[in-house]
């Protein structure tokens, strides 16, 4: 016992008198040792749990990369898609930074919609995490604003007309809608004022969500995580440190993670884009098909599924804010699917009916796509607005493990090769 209480203070001193000094003072050592290094964490979280610094790491790279092709992009209209030519020819390693930039915008969303339903599986939102998950939402929208904005930026067709498609979308908003998607351009139409404040706002929400990361880091650390089983921890042999245990877990999955990512950049650098981001914007030329980023198409599909304009606006927007009442829509007391017998089928039917509106928003609006559109559209709605609050009142979850260690170690903790780690407390 003596010599753990040692330990606990050898862990919260800084070693070297000059960090010492420091930590005094300002004390940055304390704070990354306990957030990071002895933060107790629960002793089973799987890969699944990687996402969240995967997410992080991503955002980083997005901010790094945009700050380096910003010294080279010109936003003019007459000039925009020439400067990304010459970032693409001419600037040393200009390529691998746009290329890393392009692609690493999908992997950021692949990183956090596995995130977001990670959480859905196992329950994350619910209490006392419910506000590290809404602001998990705003985050999500900034992340969508950031990257519509990005995408209009070279200036080409395929920019200059996403662009116009979705700016107009306000203008189905009765009496001002009008009104507001010409204050949206700054003028009559997407002309060089939209280009320089779409820049300007697209330069901005990066740091903007860096700020709402760091209260979602919070939010977290208020808690700790949840983990697989859902269940509170309960003792110290339910933790263990965060640091070496996830973070050389976080380390293997992110070793993983850039192997695809770089297999994107370097093999299949334009697989996610479109053959019209390659021809300069044309307003006098609309292309035959204006179709989103991927993972704005489930969006996209509820969008054009409902046949009043103003009505699909609205769902869309729904589609996303509906997460914002999650946690008091999901009745259950009960947050792991793990015991939650129903619920288990349930989640697949989301993920199932989420990639089927993807499938029919990549796809021209007729026949069959129509039908599954608003099939899709309307479970994705009944499921968040129905069956969440039912399923809480007539599922019989699964007897709950009284503890993590009782759960997962062999032996429910008793066996000698399951030594408890010190852990100290938050
Ligand atoms: C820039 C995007 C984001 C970053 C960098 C980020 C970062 C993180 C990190 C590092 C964690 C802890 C590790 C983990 O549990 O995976 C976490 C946890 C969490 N995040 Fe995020 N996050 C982001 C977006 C979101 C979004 C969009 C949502 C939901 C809509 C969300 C909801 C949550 C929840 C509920 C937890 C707690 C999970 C648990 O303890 O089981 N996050 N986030």
């Amino acid at each position: 016992m003596a010599d753990q209480s040692k330990a606990d203070v050898a862990g919260r001193q800084p070693s070297s008198r000059v960090a010492q000094w420091i930590d005094h003072r300002l004390p940055v050592f304390t704070f990354v040792n306990h957030e990071l290094n002895d933060y107790p964490t629960p002793r089973n979280l799987n890969y699944l749990w990687n996402f969240g610094s995967l997410a992080g790491f991503m955002l980083v790279v997005m901010i790094f990369t945009g700050v380096v092709l910003a010294m080279h992009y010109t936003a003019d209209s007459n000039l925009a898609f020439g400067s990304v030519e010459h970032i693409m020819r001419d600037v040393n390693y200009g390529w691998m930074i746009r290329y890393i930039h392009l692609n690493g915008a999908s992997f950021f969303f692949i990183a956090t919609y596995i995130h977001i339903f990670r959480g859905l599986y196992y329950g994350s939102y619910k209490a006392p995490r419910e506000l590290l998950w809404m602001l998990g939402v705003v985050i999500l929208l900034l992340m969508m604003a950031t990257a519509f904005l990005g995408y209009v930026l070279p200036w080409s067709q395929m920019g200059f007309w996403g662009a116009t498609v979705i700016t107009n979308l306000f203008s189905a908003i009765p009496v001002v809608g009008e009104s507001i998607v010409t204050w949206l351009w700054g003028g009559f139409s997407v002309d060089n004022p939209t280009l320089q404040r779409f820049y300007a706002l697209h330069y901005l929400l990066p740091f903007v969500i860096v700020g709402v990361v760091m209260l979602h880091l919070v939010a977290l650390h208020r808690h700790g995580s949840n983990n697989p089983l859902g269940i509170d921890r309960n003792g110290s042999g339910d933790s263990i440190p965060f640091h070496p245990y996830y973070t050389v877990k976080d380390l293997l999955g992110l070793a993983a993670f850039l192997l695809v990512f770089a297999f994107f950049v370097f093999y299949l650098p334009n697989y996610l884009n479109s053959a019209d981001a390659f021809i300069p914007a044309n307003p006098l030329r609309t292309p035959a098909e204006v179709v989103p980023q991927w993972y704005f198409l489930p969006f996209y599909a509820i969008l054009r599924s409902i046949p009043n304009k103003l009505a699909g606006v609205i769902a869309m927007f729904s589609a996303v804010a509906v997460l914002f009442i999650l946690p008091w829509l999901d009745t259950s007391k009960v947050r792991s699917a793990r015991f939650r017998p129903i619920y288990k089928w349930v989640f697949w039917l989301l993920v199932i009916d989420v990639i089927a509106l993807g499938w029919v928003g990549a796809n021209k609006p007729e026949g069959l796509f129509v039908l599954i559109g608003r099939v899709g559209t309307f479970y994705y709605f009944f499921h968040f607005l129905v069956v969440m609050p039912l399923l809480g009142a007539f599922e019989r979850p699964l007897p709950l493990p009284t503890s993590i260690g009782s759960a997962v170690l062999p032996k429910g903790g008793a066996h000698p090769a399951a030594a408890q780690v010190p852990v100290h407390s938050p």
